[in-house]
């Protein structure tokens, strides 16, 4: 029986199964096929199975990837001036860089075409954050994205169907066949979209930790390097930041409230590790974009777009642009009417040790800042707002966060669930920095 172009798909499967190789030509006439629905979902998972129980070479992982980039629309800017950067988060807790650090690149210059996901699992999305706007838009065709990036130098939307299909078939089906969490397949599923998104540098925030994707930092590393390495091998230059994800990011968790939280990033009173990691990313991003000669002028650059204002104009700039309500931004707490709250007090005396990020993480998804299922609808006002950080003492009856929702229904539910994140001890080890490690040029800064 043969399959798309020839290829016997069966013959595939087997020298999958018995460890052999793919040629690329193999793997590109596959992953073709699929895409137009001419090889049925079984086989695929058998293939996937297979080559995530026996691994994939680097030869293997080009010709993935390369079919993935090239099963939709390969866009091009080449047309406006400027060195196009994006950045990418492998997702987290209260992670809201990219939506400080696209407007402070943006501001200093830097072209900055974003093309970001919904929340994932107990992670958050910067679509769900920047949808929690009024009116904000992520919707938008090839063709008004370019002209917006031309106009204001930033576009953050959604995937669109246009942009890497097989990514889209092949993700839903790893999901439910057991094959995600294969490092080949997540960085050929990253990169397809963010390489055919016409970049010309990447720059990438790869977590480990409770509230990561790769909870394992020896796993994650690889991921950092093959994702580095890859996105080389197809002439973006790329590079990796490996942060800690153990604790949630800043205090605030859930889409308006995480929005709440960028507002005062970018008006310079953000929370210390917030502002570490995204003034370390933007600083990388000014650098790839040659808007900066080193990391150091990218730091104070990213620093000045906050103090003087610009950045925040460039934030103002793009809600208005996407049809956000720009009066919501400029008075946040004008909506504070709008939802109910309750306060969570601390059990004990003691140090604050550790936040797990992951359970803050997954209560947020039962208030409803996530999704259980891929079709349910996120309240925008759902959060969980931290009132400590890791090293602080408390006393018995303190306040140590506040739950909120538009709706009292799972206000008190969610207290329960959330509670044994808190860790309390007498004295406690914790570290200060989240930013770990750097990979670039085939080389880790503190290997
Ligand atoms: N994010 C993606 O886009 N793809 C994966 O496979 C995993 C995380």
């Amino acid at each position: 029986m043969s399959g798309h172009k020839g290829i016997n798909i069966i013959d595939l499967i087997l020298r999958k199964r018995n460890k052999g190789v793919l040629s690329r030509d193999e793997i590109v006439a596959f992953i073709e096929g699929y895409t137009l629905g001419q090889i049925p979902d079984y086989q695929v998972s058998a293939l996937l199975m297979a080559s995530f129980l026996n691994g994939m070479n680097e030869d293997e992982m080009v010709g993935l990837l390369e079919s993935m980039i090239n099963s939709g629309e390969v866009l091009d800017f080449s047309d406006i001036p400027g060195r196009k950067v994006d950045k990418h988060s492998t997702g987290g807790v209260g992670d809201k860089t990219s939506i400080i650090l696209a407007p402070i690149v943006a501001s200093c210059g830097v072209p900055v075409p974003m093309i970001s996901g919904r929340g994932l699992g107990h992670t958050g999305g910067t679509l769900d954050k920047l949808e929690s706007i009024p009116g904000f838009s992520t919707q938008m065709n090839v063709q008004d994205y370019r002209s917006q990036l031309k106009e204001i130098g930033l576009v953050m939307i959604g995937q669109t169907d246009e942009i890497a299909p097989a990514d889209k078939k092949l993700y839903a089906l790893r999901d439910v066949t057991g094959t995600v969490e294969f490092i080949p397949f997540i960085a050929a599923s990253i990169l397809s979209k963010k390489l055919a998104e016409g970049i010309n540098a990447l720059v990438l925030d790869v977590k480990f930790g409770s509230g990561a994707f790769m909870s394992d930092e020896q796993d994650a590393r690889k991921l950092a390097e093959t994702l580095t390495n890859l996105g080389e091998r197809f002439g973006t230059d790329t590079v990796a930041l490996l942060t800690d994800m153990d604790q949630p990011m800043g205090y605030a968790v859930g889409n308006w409230p995480e929005i709440n939280e960028v507002i005062s990033c970018l008006h310079g009173h953000g929370p210390q590790d917030v502002m570490e990691v995204t003034l370390a990313l933007a600083s990388e991003m000014l650098l790839a974009g040659r808007a900066a000669n080193s990391i150091d002028e990218g730091l104070s650059m990213a620093e000045e777009a906050i103090d003087s204002g610009r950045a925040w104009a460039k934030f103002e700039e793009l809600v208005q642009k996407q049809g956000g309500a720009v009066e919501s931004i400029r008075q946040p707490h004008k909506r504070d009417v709008d939802r109910k709250e309750i306060e969570v007090l601390a059990p004990c005396d003691g140090m604050i040790c550790r936040i797990d990020a992951k359970i803050v993480g997954r209560s947020a998804v039962s208030l409803g800042a996530g999704r259980m299922q891929k079709e349910d609808s996120v309240d925008p006002l759902a959060g969980i707002i931290l009132k400590v950080s890791a090293g602080q003492m408390v006393s018995k009856g303190e306040k140590i966060a506040s739950i909120q929702a538009t709706t009292s229904e799972r206000l008190e539910r969610t207290m329960d669930q959330l509670l044994p994140a808190f860790e309390f001890g007498e004295e406690c080890e914790f570290r200060i920095s989240r930013i770990k490690d750097r990979y670039a040029d085939g080389t880790w800064l503190n290997p």
